[in-house]
Order: C-alpha cells, then sequence, then structure tokens
C-alpha cells in the first residue's frame, strides 16, 4: 500500500497549476449518457475517480478516449447495460450521478445504493423523491435501486436540503423530460452551474444554475458539444492552505478566483495578503497565521471540502478557534490524526475547538478520506522532521499529480511503494 514521506518543516515557495474540477467533471461525464452525440471535454483531470467513472460508464457500452493532456472524448451512441454495480459504486458515491441520465435516456436503470461512507450517512432520498416526481417507477431491493419511466415529465420538486449531486442527478433527468422542471432550494455550487453550462452547449434548456431555483424545459433530445472542465476550487484552497500553514508564498494559475470568496475571506482574516488576477491567485503569509473561525455551508458559504484542510492552518495558527462542521455529521476523522502530529484540538458534537500550537512534530498517521488526506499532507509540510501518511490513495482519488506540484513548491514529499 502506498505511502507519503514528507520531511516538514519550510515554507512553502513557487507557483502551481490548478486541475480541472473533479466535482465537475464526474457530472459532466455522465451527461455524455443522455446523447448519442459526441462530448469533447478538455482539462479533465487525471485522478483515480474519473478512472472509476470512465470504467462504469465504460461498462454500458459508452466510448472512451482520452489523452494525456486532460482531453476526454465520450459517446453514448447506445447503452447496453443501464447498470451501476455495486463493486464501483461502493469505492465512488458520485457514481450515483448515472442515475438521472439512465432513466431519462434509456426508461430504465438499476443502480446500487451508495451506502454509508467514512464522513457520514450520505443518504440519497433527495435524488429518488425528485425521480419519482417526474413519474419514475422506484424501487428498491437486494441494495439495488430499479428506476422506469417511459417518458419522464417534468415537475416542481422542493428539495428538503441543499444536495449538490441531488441537483445534477435531477437537472439532468430534467433535461430530457416532457414539460418544464423546477428545482427549488437546489444547490448553487459553481460545479452545477459547471454542469449546466455543459448541458446548454448540448441543446438543453436551463435558466437560473448559480440560484436556488433553476428552471429547466425538456427537449425532445441533446446533441454532442465541447466543453472546458472548470478549475478545481478545492485543489486551489488546498495549496493556500499549504502556503499559508508553513508562512510561505504561492501563486496558483489556471484558477477560478470568483469561485472561493469564502475561502479567500478567511486565508485574509488569517493574515494572508491576496492578489487575484483573471486566472491567478497569490498568498503570501508572512509567520504565523491568526486562529480563525468558520462553519461550513453550502455554497457561497464556507465548503465542507475545504474544512479540514483550513483546520491544518488553525492547528499552527496564534490564538484559538473554533470549527463547526454543518453538512457531514462525521467529519472529524482527521482531528485524532493531526492530535498525533502534535495539534491540539478537542471535539465537542459538530464543532472543534482548535488552540494553535508553535510547532508540530512528524509522525506515521493514516489517511481516512480524501480531504482528511490533504489535511495530513498540510500538517506534514509544517511539521517538523519526518511524517508519514499511510493509505494514500485517498489522495489519488482527488488530487493530480500531488507530489510533482508540492516539489514545484520546494517540498521534500516522496512516494514510498
Ligand atoms: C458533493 C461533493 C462533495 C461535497 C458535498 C458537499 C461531488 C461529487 N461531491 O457531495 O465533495 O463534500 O457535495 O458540498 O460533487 N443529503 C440527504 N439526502 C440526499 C442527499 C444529501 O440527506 O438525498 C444530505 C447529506 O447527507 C449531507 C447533505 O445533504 O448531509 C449534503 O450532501 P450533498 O450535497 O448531497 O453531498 P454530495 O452531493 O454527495
Amino acid at each position: 500500500m502506498n505511502k507519503l514521506l514528507i520531511k516538514g518543516g519550510r515554507p512553502l515557495d513557487g507557483t502551481v497549476q490548478v486541475s480541472g474540477a473533479k466535482n465537475a467533471a464526474l457530472p459532466i461525464m455522465c451527461a455524455a449518457l443522455l446523447t448519442d452525440g459526441r462530448l469533447d471535454l478538455t482539462n479533465v483531470p487525471k485522478l483515480m475517480d474519473v478512472a472509476t467513472m470512465a470504467k462504469l460508464l465504460g461498462q454500458m457500452g459508452v466510448g472512451i478516449d482520452r489523452d494525456g493532456g486532460g482531453r476526454m472524448t465520450l459517446q453514448a451512441d447506445a447503452i447496453s447495460e443501464p447498470v451501476a454495480p455495486y463493486e464501483l459504486v461502493r469505492t465512488m458515491r458520485a457514481s450515483i450521478l448515472v442515475l438521472g441520465p439512465l432513466v431519462a435516456r434509456c426508461g430504465r436503470a438499476k443502480v446500487s445504493l451508495p451506502g454509508g461512507c467514512a464522513i457520514g450517512q450520505r443518504p440519497v432520498d433527495q435524488h429518488l423523491k425528485g425521480l419519482a416526481a417526474m413519474g419514475v417507477r422506484l424501487s428498491v431491493d437486494h441494495g439495488y435501486i430499479h428506476a422506469e419511466a417511459s417518458r419522464l415529465v417534468g415537475a416542481r420538486i422542493v428539495m428538503d436540503m441543499v444536495t449538490v449531486t441531488g441537483t445534477e442527478n435531477l437537472m439532468m433527468a430534467a433535461a430530457l423530460a416532457e414539460g418544464t422542471t423546477v428545482l427549488e432550494n437546489a444547490a448553487r455550487e459553481p460545479e452545477v452551474v459547471d454542469l449546466a453550462n455543459c448541458l446548454i452547449a448540448m441543446g438543453a434548456k436551463i435558466e437560473g444554475a448559480g440560484t436556488d431555483l433553476i428552471r429547466i424545459e425538456g427537449v425532445a433530445a441533446l446533441s454532442g458539444a465541447v466543453h472546458p472542465v472548470m478549475p478545481d476550487r478545492i485543489e486551489t484552497g488546498t495549496y493556500l492552505a499549504a502556503a499559508a500553514a508553513s508562512g510561505g508564498r504561492i501563486k496558483l494559475t489556471g484558477a477560478a478566483p470568483g469561485t472561493l470568496d469564502a475561502t479567500l475571506g478567511k486565508f485574509r482574516e488569517a493574515g494572508a495578503r491576496i492578489h487575484c488576477g483573471g486566472d491567478t491567485i497569490e498568498l503570501e503569509m508572512a509567520g504565523r497565521p491568526s486562529a480563525v473561525d468558520l462553519r461550513t455551508a453550502p455554497y457561497p458559504g464556507f465548503a465542507t471540502d475545504m474544512q479540514a484542510q483550513f483546520m491544518a492552518v488553525d492547528a499552527v495558527a496564534l490564538g484559538t478557534s473554533v470549527i463547526t462542521e454543518n453538512i457531514f455529521e462525521n467529519r472529524f476523522m482527521h482531528v485524532l490524526e493531526l492530535q498525533r502530529l502534535g495539534a491540539d484540538i478537542s471535539i465537542q458534537g459538530n464543532t472543534a475547538v482548535v488552540r494553535g500550537v508553535e510547532k508540530l512534530q512528524g509522525a506515521t498517521v493514516m489517511a481516512t478520506d480524501l480531504r482528511a488526506s490533504a489535511s495530513l499532507v498540510i500538517a506534514g509540510l509544517v511539521a517538523e522532521g519526518e511524517t508519514v501518511i499511510d493509505r494514500i490513495y485517498h489522495l489519488d482519488r482527488g488530487y493530480e499529480s500531488l507530489e510533482q506540484k508540492l516539489a514545484g513548491l520546494g517540498a521534500h514529499v516522496q512516494r514510498l511503494a
């Protein structure tokens, strides 16, 4: 099992090119199921989750080609088997994103229930409620969702809570439904907007993506399109956090600063100097950051996917901070591992109190989920001595060329077989 060896204790300094967004690429790849036309994507990140999605779509008969440079073409001439098996869904919850497109295109789908995961229960009831409102007959047996419909019909759907993949699944299904669908309390995440833009390029009629009310007028068929995947705002924030925690300097290129307002605001509060250009972000942190409180919330609030990384910054900050996790009930898995590195953190329910320490010390720690792993990398980069992070396959799910990018910032990071 691969491990990462980090020799920490030095400020990061340099430039990093941001990759395409994992959480935009995955739903956009699923949009290929909605048409027999060719979907031509650029800026697709090379990640384990993208490979898993390609495998899942490939098993259904989608033809997929990719080059080494982020270009991917997908063509679903015919869908042989509208089935998402447990073995793949288990490794990647985002597989649920095939449900809406499959039932809209094929009139039937069989998709494994995702089950629990490290960061909480994560049910899919809102996905199912929305599809049922569009006339899909649903049943669950032997761990599989069975969906059937002749043609979906537009509906007004009020979501009980803000769900990102739920909004995306229903938006894709509604694109081919008969009549108009209105999604209320929709997720406003930039990745939802990126998917909507791709669907619009394919001929879908969608208004309001990026607001909490999305209106989709169904069309009879969609066509192929060319679409660049948006930059990854969580990867961007992770490198900013690494630079901030280490008292360093970083320039990110190929970024989308407009999607990071809440995160950038918190880094400013922590004392960083930040300068944004059209697609660049520069951050400089002189000395230790100041402790900053934060509460996670749906976009445009502070992203739950940045909570663990920011906790690593607060762990070495001047002062005490309070971090409240409002999206997932079990998303403090990194705390025990950060404590092994010398962090002073206590948890009460969904709140963590982080007392900043001057120094962390290297140790062996274990990655538990994708963003928790990223927080351990950041902590390892600022810790004195050597940190070994075990189970780094989690990182490979969501960070492209992590070691190379960190090496470009002067970090000593090495993968151990
Ligand atoms: C997406 C992101 C993930 C991010 C999360 C929150 C992708 C592929 N993944 O996950 O990285 O951490 O948004 O920003 O884009 N919920 C229900 N019922 C549902 C759906 C969700 O109760 O049917 C709850 C969840 O348990 C959670 C909250 O709603 O408490 C938000 O989850 P959701 O936005 O759906 O997360 P994902 O879309 O799975």
